[in-house]
């Protein structure tokens, strides 16, 4: 079977020949993967910046956005049967006894830093026509949403960043009024945080790069929410312009604009870091005024990554509510779909919001 591959050693990324997995023991699920979504970490790690092959291979298999559907299940297998829709944790627990996250199953929280992601670190991921999978690591999904489910990965980073942001809105000891969220970035990860800013309820904007009558300006305005193009507003007149939000998502991974949504947080507001920023980045800020006011503002800065398996079953939920309140703006989310032998050429050139890999379109 094909399967896109990553070579960091030789720099190169091809379609590679693998033999079929099979079932090893009773609690493995044989998938056929249907769809697998494309984004800045598969770029970064086509581009030999990220990622790393399985112990002894030189190579890693692509994909960890999937969406497959379970052909057969071993002896012990419960939770799942052939037929039904999948959706795979990446993230698998580190072997340390001393990790209670990981013992814990929240591997998402890992102190050793010694997990194993599917796709991206140390496992194969999913650009490949079958895998095998442990129960354990998979969610069902309801067919309902099967045209749009490969969302639900990029929806899951959100929705364990949301659900930690709510428990720290839980502190405040009141009824607060109406809520003013802003989104940094409008890619996948920012235009899904704004599909769950508008679904919460909070006065909604995005700052992105992109021009107000384009493709993303339109999708954000179609949930409700304002556009602000970073092409004309600089970074530095959001503030003056827009004023604070109580909840600000960042979801672009460059340092100065995260600097910037703890910049833009308002008294008791909760910023949260969900971009990779690359090591280095030096910046010039008032630090004391910044810190001054996470102390005199009761503000929090917290970053997030990964999501446990709670937070699919919350992103399941999530998309089902967004299917409901704005489906068109869901399906325009997914920019194109392609067959894996053009996966590369997408990779190199980026583009669109969600490029998705069809990988099985006889049971779409
Ligand atoms: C994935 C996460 C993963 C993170 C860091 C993201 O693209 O969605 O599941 O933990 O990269 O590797």
């Amino acid at each position: 079977m094909k399967a896109l591959a990553v070579f960091p050693r030789e720099r190169k990324v091809e379609l590679v020949d693998l033999p079929e997995p099979r079932p090893q023991c009773a609690t493995d699920v044989l998938l056929r993967v249907r769809e697998v979504g494309l984004c800045g970490t598969d770029k970064e790690i086509s581009s030999f910046e990220y990622g790393v092959p399985p112990d002894g291979s030189d190579h890693l298999v692509l994909g960890h956005e999937s969406l497959a559907e379970v052909v057969e299940v071993g002896s012990g297998v419960r939770t799942v049967k052939p037929g039904d829709l999948v959706v795979a944790l990446v993230r698998r627990p580190c072997a340390h006894a001393e990790c209670f996250p990981c013992r814990a199953g929240r591997s998402d929280f890992c102190i050793t830093g010694d997990y194993v992601e599917r796709g991206i670190k140390r496992a194969d991921g999913f650009l490949t026509e079958y895998v095998v999978d442990d129960e354990h690591f998979l969610v069902p999904v309801p067919r309902p949403l099967a045209d749009v489910a490969v969302l639900i990965e990029p929806l899951t980073v959100v929705a364990k960043a949301n659900g930690q942001a709510n428990a720290i809105l839980d502190r405040l000891p009141y009824e607060s009024g109406p809520q003013r969220g802003l989104v940094l970035g409008a890619g996948a990860v920012g235009l899904l945080g704004a599909m769950v800013s508008v679904a919460s309820g909070l006065q909604t904007v995005v700052y992105s790069k992109g021009s107000e009558s384009g493709d993303r300006a339109n999708l954000v305005r179609s949930l409700g929410a304002s556009f602000v193009s970073a092409d004309t507003q600089s970074l530095d007149s959001l503030g003056p312009r827009l004023g604070q939000f109580d909840r600000v998502l960042e979801a672009v991974g460059v340092a100065s604009v995260m600097l910037a949504a703890i910049g833009a947080l308002s008294a008791n507001g909760v910023a949260i870091l969900t971009g990779v920023p690359a090591e280095g980045a030096t910046a010039q800020i008032d630090a004391g005024r910044m810190l001054r006011n996470l102390v005199l503002r009761n503000q929090v800065v917290f970053g997030t990554v990964n999501a446990a398996r709670k937070d699919y079953v919350s992103a399941i939920q999530q998309l089902e509510q967004f299917m409901t309140l704005f489906p068109d703006s869901v399906r325009r989310l997914i920019t194109q779909r392609l067959p894996l032998a053009q996966a590369p050429q997408a990779l190199r050139q980026g583009g669109g919001i969600k490029n998705v890999v069809r990988i099985s379109p006889q049971h779409a």
